[in-house]
């Protein structure tokens, strides 16, 4: 199994291109299930949860197709198997995408049930809720929700709490649905916002994607269209933090401002300085890194995708930061592996005193999921000596070519097996 080994101490400077958005290409990839002609997206990102969707897809019998690096055609004509099967899902829980439009497009859906997550629970109780006040029948039996409409009709609907994916699948369900979906309490991502501007050129008529009240009126089919992927910002966050952390002086490019205020704001009170211009960013540090306490909410807030990463910042920041996760039950995994590298931190429920330390010492520690393990990187590149991180499949997943880019920014980082 792969390892990253990391010689820490080295400030991060140079140049660094983003990514497309792992977040928004996994439901653009699902929104190819709604026409009967191709859909062609560009900036797609090189990862393991891409290649997972789109195995997904191509076992319903949508045809794939690539030209160039990073452009992707999805033809799903026919969908000879509206299924998406545990042994995929279990691997990717995204997969659930899936189900709002196969049920508006087939009539039809059998989509195996998320499992456990080492986040949190994480049901899917407001996609089930939501397609149900849609006159979808279902049923959860055998692990699977069995889904079947003729048609979906359009409806008022509130969710109880704030569901990126939740947003997600009901805006695509309601696009075919018979009459006008209003979805209210809706997430405000941007990831929502990449996705509802693909469906309009799809010919969807979705309106107020990015506040919290949605309006979709539904239209009889969908035709092809191209969309270009939007940056990654959590991908962006990282890197802005990395280079805070090391004390280094980076351009990024392909970002997009707007989409990750409260990362900025935040990494500017612990003493970074970002200057936005056009699609660049460009982070440094010259000044000690000072405390900064943050709580995790929905979007605008600060991002829970960026919280672990944050907390490695804060590991060597003077003075004392209170990091609180709102959003997941279970995602202070890192804490210990922090801890194996020298730092002070105690956890009360769901918040972590993070008092900072002069410095960190490289050890052997292991990835629990995708964003701690992005953190462990971090607190590799602060340490002094070396750092071995085990279970770098969960970094795989949601980072493209990662040890390639900080080498050029660089970061003295191998990846072992
Ligand atoms: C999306 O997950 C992202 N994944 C997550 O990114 C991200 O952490 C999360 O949104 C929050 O921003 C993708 O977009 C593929 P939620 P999602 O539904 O949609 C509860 C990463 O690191 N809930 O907004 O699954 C849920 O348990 C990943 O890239 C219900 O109770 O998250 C959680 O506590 C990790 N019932 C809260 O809502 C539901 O039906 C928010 O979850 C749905 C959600």
């Amino acid at each position: 199994m792969d390892k990253l080994v990391i010689e820490g101490g080295v400030p991060l400077n140079g140049e660094v291109a983003i990514s497309g958005a792992k977040n928004a290409a996994l439901p653009l990839l699902c929104a190819s299930l709604l026409s009967a002609e191709p859909l062609t997206l560009t900036q797609v990102p090189q990862l393991n949860d891409v290649r997972t969707m789109e195995k997904l897809l191509t076992q319903m019998g949508v045809k794939r197709s690539s030209g160039v690096p990073g452009e992707v055609t999805l033809d799903a004509a026919s969908i000879d198997w509206p299924l998406a099967p545990y042994e995929l899902v279990k691997t990717m829980r995204a997969s659930i995408l899936a189900l709002g439009p196969l049920v508006a497009r087939c009539g039809e859906a059998r989509v195996s049930l998320p499992g456990g997550c080492a986040i949190g629970l994480r049901p899917v109780d407001q996609h089930v809720k939501g397609l149900a006040a849609m006159g979808a029948e279902i049923d959860l039996e055998n692990g699977y929700i069995s889904a079947r409409a003729k048609h979906l009709t359009g409806t008022q609907f509130v969710f109880d709490l704030v569901t990126v994916t939740g947003t997600e699948n009901l805006m695509m369900a309601a696009t075919l649905a018979d009459g006008t979906t209003v979805l209210e309490n809706a997430a405000r991502e941007p990831e929502i916002v990449d996705l509802a501007d693909c469906l309009n050129a799809m010919g969807a008529r979705v309106a107020g994607a990015g506040s919290d009240r949605i309006v979709i009126e539904g239209v009889a089919r969908l035709h092809g269209a191209t969309h270009r992927i939007m940056p990654d910002r959590i991908e962006t966050g990282t890197f802005l933090a990395a280079v805070a952390a090391t004390g280094g002086d980076a351009l990024l490019r392909g970002t997009r401002a707007g989409t990750l205020d409260a990362v900025v704001e935040k990494l500017r009170e612990a003493g970074a300085t970002i200057v936005t211009d056009g699609d660049t960013m460009r982070v440094s540090r010259t000044t000690p890194l000072t405390a900064s306490g943050l709580r995790t909410t929905p979007f605008p807030g600060f991002p829970t995708d960026m919280q672990a990463q944050f907390m490695a910042l804060a590991t060597c920041a003077q003075g004392t930061s209170v990091i609180t996760e709102t959003i997941f039950e279970n995602r202070m995994m890192h804490v210990q592996e922090l801890v194996r590298l020298g730092a002070s931190i105690e956890v009360e429920g769901n918040t972590a005193i993070v008092k900072g330390v002069t410095h960190l010492a490289g050890a052997d520690v292991m990835a629990t999921d995708l964003r701690a393990s992005a953190c462990l990187v971090i607190a590799g590149l602060i340490a002094q000596g070396k750092t071995t991180i085990g279970r770098i499949y969960h970094l795989d997943r949601g980072y493209e070519h990662i040890e390639q880019k900080l080498g050029a920014l660089g970061a003295r980082i191998t990846r072992i097996n």
